[in-house]
């Protein structure tokens, strides 16, 4: 079984494969959503972009993303602004599945001087 661990809240749990990453954050006690978001989210349904997560490690041993994903971050100002920097990795943790022995990062800082995105 894979298993994720959770940088920032320095937890390491096993889940199945093919598992969402914001359930299996959720049922690990990691919290997901930052400030007025733990109330005003869209419940997994990729839309509300506040359930943002960096793929620190094993980015390949998660799903690609998707179109849906994809559109969100561009139309979301909030997170077309997270990306910076991150932009392969930051991931919407409703719309990750885990594939793989992973490490990500719950509620990444902005990066406004991402070299990528400057560059
Ligand atoms: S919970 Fe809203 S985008 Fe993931």
């Amino acid at each position: 079984m894979p298993k994720v661990k959770f940088v920032k809240e320095k937890k390491e749990v096993e889940v199945p494969n093919g598992a969402n990453l914001r359930q299996e954050a959720r049922k690990a006690g990691v919290d997901v959503y930052p400030g007025i978001h733990k109330v005003l989210n869209c419940q997994g349904n990729g839309m509300c972009c506040s359930c943002r997560m960096n793929i620190k490690e094993g980015s390949d041993r998660v799903s690609k993303q998707g179109l849906w994903e994809k559109m969100w971050f561009y139309l979301n100002p909030i997170a077309f602004f997270a990306r910076i920097g991150q932009e392969d990795n930051l991931r919407l943790s409703c719309q990750t599945t885990i594939h793989g022995d992973v490490e990500v990062e719950s509620q990444p800082e902005f990066n406004w001087h991402g070299d990528k995105f400057w560059a």
